[in-house]
Order: structure tokens, then C-alpha cells, then sequence
């Protein structure tokens, strides 16, 4: 018997002060609603209905690619109200419903599978998931009798004194068998202090009417903390990031120091890559094996092959960067970046929508842009494209083989033939040909005993 899950994720989160969504909130670069769709998907169960009205569109885009089904909440009533949306979606299942709030990301597979062990062997109506928190402030409290039997969940703000001194809560995860779950939801009343129809009242309904309860305990509270504010998502973003990196390390990556490292969920590296403190890779970024990546850098989707170095305090962004390359210190390397095998660019050097062909070098002090460079090229220090007129971009390629000297400036659209050399300080306007040289600087004159003659004016000798 297979089981469906309802995620709820159509709440605005308001004690985020957000003008986003809550669920949309990334956590270690992935949409929050995101972690409780994975997780859900590694369940039997058949279906995954999504609850959804608050910014809806912008929720239903990010899970467009995952099997889910959506189901909109008119009103937002509450969770209770929620859930009961999804009743003629379900109408025809009868096995047990596996709620989870959207706003809980942390959650592992192996407890809900728990649970759902639990909920079958016991032959249970209702399966709550329970945790006992240190500081249980703004979840609903586990009520039981002096049996120990639970009895209710009460919200905080309904919650007497002695109710909120109980430390046990409401995770938030239930397994309901459907025709118990939709003729309570019915039932629900909204006479509350926060006139919602609460969900959690299906626990005292299940009493009530005699249906079978169990409860299981978390172990691990991080994996049900709920991120209802900013500190919360704070929270469980370190929580996130200590897992990937724990991930990365057991694969056979060197994080030297594991606490500042920050690496989003989908990034992946290979062995043997050694990472300094402080280092982001964020997004789709694919790390090659070999590499060395010094502190305070910030690499977002890129792809660096084997034995690529960057030094420190470098920007690279939707970038590819070949096996043996090295970057930095002080680069950033713009969208539309490609590094081939064993490039170099070196301090205070700018890149963007430009190829740098094997072996080249751009080291000190440049900008390219718009450029196609081919093989072993130097480019000098203080070499700038003009790619932008002020109304349209304009390519340069230099071809292989070609010295640039220092202070250099390529007027686009130009190209410099393979093998050319440019002179130092040249504004090079016009089209080089091959192992030619274009010097274009103004000639040096010299004009003996001039300085001395001026100081003398001056009465200064
Ligand atoms: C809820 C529980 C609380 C539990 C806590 C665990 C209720 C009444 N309270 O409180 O007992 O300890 O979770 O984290 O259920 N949502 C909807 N529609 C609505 C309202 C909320 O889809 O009308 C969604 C939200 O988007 C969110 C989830 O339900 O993903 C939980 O809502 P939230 O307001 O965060 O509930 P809590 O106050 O945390
Ligand atoms: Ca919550």
C-alpha cells in the first residue's frame, strides 16, 4: 500500500518580513519547497500534492520539472483548511495521507519512513511526529494525560502557562488515513485565537472519537525545525551547509576549514580539491579533480577541469576554466569567460565573453572583453579592448602566437594576425597582419640638457 503526500507551502510567512514567498526562500541555493519535494519523492508514495496561494505562479514555476500535483487554497484559513483543499484530489485514496509543512526542510527520509512503519504495524488512524525541544517557543505543545497517552496539540498563542512549559511539540508531520483525515477536516472549527482552522486539531478529534494515535520522537531536532523567521533560515542554512560539506569531505575533497566554507546543494567536486577558508561555490558550478581554490573567493556556476588553481580573492562567474589553468590573485572572470588548457590571468584582470586559447597569459592589470584569443599569447600589462562604442559591442581576436606589449589598447572590431607583435603603449586601431609588428605610440625625442636649462630659469641651480 502506497501512501500520498500533501505539502503545504501556500502561507505567506510573515514573521519573515519578506516580499517573497517563504518557501521560496533559497537555503544553500535551492528553493526551500524544493528539500520537501526531494524528500518526498524518495517515499512509495504515488502522489505529491503541493498546496499552493501565495504567489502561486512564482511556487508552481520553480517544482514545474518535478512530479508534483498542485492544489489551490482559495483563502488562507489556515493548515487545517489546507489540507481539506485537497480532499477531491484524494477522493478516491484511502490509504494514509503523509502531511508535511513546506517550511521544514531538514526532514529525513529515514524517519518518515519510521513512521510510517509505526503508523502500519500499529494499525494507527494517526501517526503524529514529535520532538522535544530545549526552547520550544512558536510550535503547537504535545498535551498528554497523566497516562502519558497524548491527548492534543495546543498552539502557543491558545497555549495556558503550564501548556507552554510542556517542551514537546508539533513537528508538524502526520500520517492520517484519508477517510478519518477528510471527515474531521470537515469538523474543523476556527474558534481560536488566531481564528484559523487548525490542523493540529485533528489530534484531540482522533481522542474524541476514539481513533488509534501514536506518536514517534525525532531524535534530531535540527531535521524538524520549521523556519518560521530570518534567524530560523539562518539557522538552517549552517545546518545545510555542514551536511555538504561533511558530503564533500567523505567524497574526497580537502575543506580546510569546514565552518567557512559555503557550498550550494548542487555544486560538485572532485577528489583531491583542496579549498581554503572562506571559499562560495554557489549553483550548477561542476569542480574538477586537483584543483586548488585559496580563501575569499567566489565561484558561481562555473566548470574548472583538473588542476585549475585560484588564488585568492577572485570573482568567477558562468565561466569555464580548462584543466591546468590558474586565475588570480584579484581576477573576476565575467559570464561568457573560457579559460583553455593552462591559461593564465593574473592580478586586477577583467574578463567577460572572452576565450583565452591554450597556454596564453594575460597577468597583470587588464580588461578583456568580447575577444577571441587563440594559442600561447601574451597579453601585457595594462591591456585594455575597447569593445563598447557606446552603443555597440565589437570584437577583437588575436590569433595565435601573438605578444602584446604592455599598455596596449585594441580599438574593436580589429584582429591581430597569428605571430604579430604590438609595440608598448599602442592604441592599435587598424587590423594587424601576421608576424608583423604595429607600434602606434608617439616617438620618443630627446632634448638634451632641457631640464637643466628650466631649473636654471627657475633660479632653482
Ligand atoms: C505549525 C503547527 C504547529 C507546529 C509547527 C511545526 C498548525 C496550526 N500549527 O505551526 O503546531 O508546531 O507548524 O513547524 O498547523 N500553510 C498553508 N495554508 C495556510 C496556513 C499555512 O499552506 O492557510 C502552510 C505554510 O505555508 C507552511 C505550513 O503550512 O508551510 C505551516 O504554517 P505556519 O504558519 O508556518 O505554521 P506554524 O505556526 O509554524
Ligand atoms: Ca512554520
Amino acid at each position: 500500500m502506497t501512501i500520498a503526500t500533501v505539502i503545504l507551502a501556500a502561507g505567506q510567512g510573515k514573521r519573515m518580513k519578506s516580499k517573497r514567498a517563504k518557501v521560496l526562500h533559497p537555503i544553500a541555493g535551492r528553493p526551500m519547497i524544493l528539500y520537501s519535494v526531494e524528500t518526498a519523492r524518495q517515499l512509495p508514495s504515488d502522489r505529491i500534492i503541493v498546496v499552493v496561494a501565495h504567489q502561486a505562479e512564482a511556487v508552481k514555476s520553480v517544482l514545474e520539472a518535478r512530479p508534483v500535483e498542485i492544489v489551490h487554497q482559495g483563502r488562507l484559513l489556515g493548515t487545517g483548511h489546507a489540507v481539506l483543499q485537497t480532499q477531491p484530489a484524494l477522493a478516491d485514496f484511502k490509504g494514509p495521507v503523509l502531511i508535511l509543512n513546506g517550511d521544514v526542510p531538514l526532514i529525513a527520509v529515514e524517519t518518515l519512513q519510521s513512521m510510517l512503519k509505526l503508523h502500519r504495524d500499529q494499525g494507527a488512524d494517526l501517526t503524529l511526529l514529535t520532538a522535544t525541544f530545549p526552547n520550544p517557543e512558536g510550535y503547537g505543545r504535545v498535551i498528554r494525560d497523566p497516562d502519558g497517552d497524548p491527548i492534543a496539540v495546543i498552539e502557543e498563542a491558545d497555549a495556558t502557562p503550564v501548556q507552554r512549559g510542556v517542551r514537546e511539540v508539533n513537528t508538524g508531520f502526520y500520517l492520517v488515513n484519508a477517510p478519518f483525515l477528510f471527515e474531521v477536516l470537515k469538523e474543523l472549527k476556527s474558534d481560536n485565537a488566531q481564528k484559523e482552522y487548525y490542523l493540529t486539531d485533528i489530534i484531540g478529534a482522533a481522542v474524541r472519537t476514539g481513533r488509534k494515535l501514536c506518536t514517534v520522537s525525532a531524535r534530531d531536532t535540527d531535521e524538524v525545525t520549521g523556519i518560521n523567521s530570518r534567524a530560523d533560515l539562518a539557522l538552517i542554512e549552517k545546518a545545510i551547509a555542514r551536511r555538504i560539506a561533511g558530503r564533500h569531505m567523505r567524497e574526497g575533497v580537502t575543506l580546510l576549514d569546514p565552518e567557512t566554507t559555503w557550498i550550494e546543494a548542487d555544486v560538485t567536486i572532485g577528489r583531491d580539491t583542496v579549498i581554503y577558508p572562506g571559499v562560495r561555490i554557489e549553483g550548477a558550478s561542476r569542480i574538477g579533480e586537483d584543483c586548488v581554490i585559496h580563501s575569499h573567493t567566489r565561484i558561481s556556476n562555473c566548470r574548472l577541469g583538473t588542476g585549475v588553481t585560484v588564488r585568492d580573492s577572485c570573482v568567477l562567474a558562468e565561466s569555464v576554466i580548462e584543466d591546468g589553468a590558474a586565475v588570480g590573485p584579484f581576477a573576476h572572470l565575467r559570464s561568457g569567460t573560457v579559460l583553455h588548457k593552462g591559461a593564465r590571468v593574473g592580478n586586477f584582470v577583467e574578463t567577460k565573453k572572452t576565450e583565452l586559447g591554450e597556454g596564453s597569459k594575460a597577468n597583470h592589470l587588464t580588461y578583456l572583453g568580447d575577444a577571441v584569443i587563440g594559442k600561447e599569447v601574451n597579453i601585457g600589462a595594462g591591456t585594455i579592448t575597447c569593445n563598447y562604442d557606446g552603443l555597440n559591442k565589437h570584437r577583437t581576436v588575436i590569433e595565435d602566437d601573438v605578444f602584446v606589449g604592455s599598455d596596449t589598447q585594441f580599438v574593436a572590431p580589429v584582429r591581430i594576425g597569428r605571430g604579430a607583435v604590438i609595440g608598448a603603449g599602442s592604441t592599435i586601431t587598424k587590423d594587424v597582419p601576421p608576424d608583423s609588428l604595429a607600434i602606434s605610440r608617439v616617438p620618443q625625442e630627446i632634448k638634451k640638457d632641457w631640464a637643466k636649462r628650466k631649473k636654471k630659469v627657475k633660479g632653482k641651480r
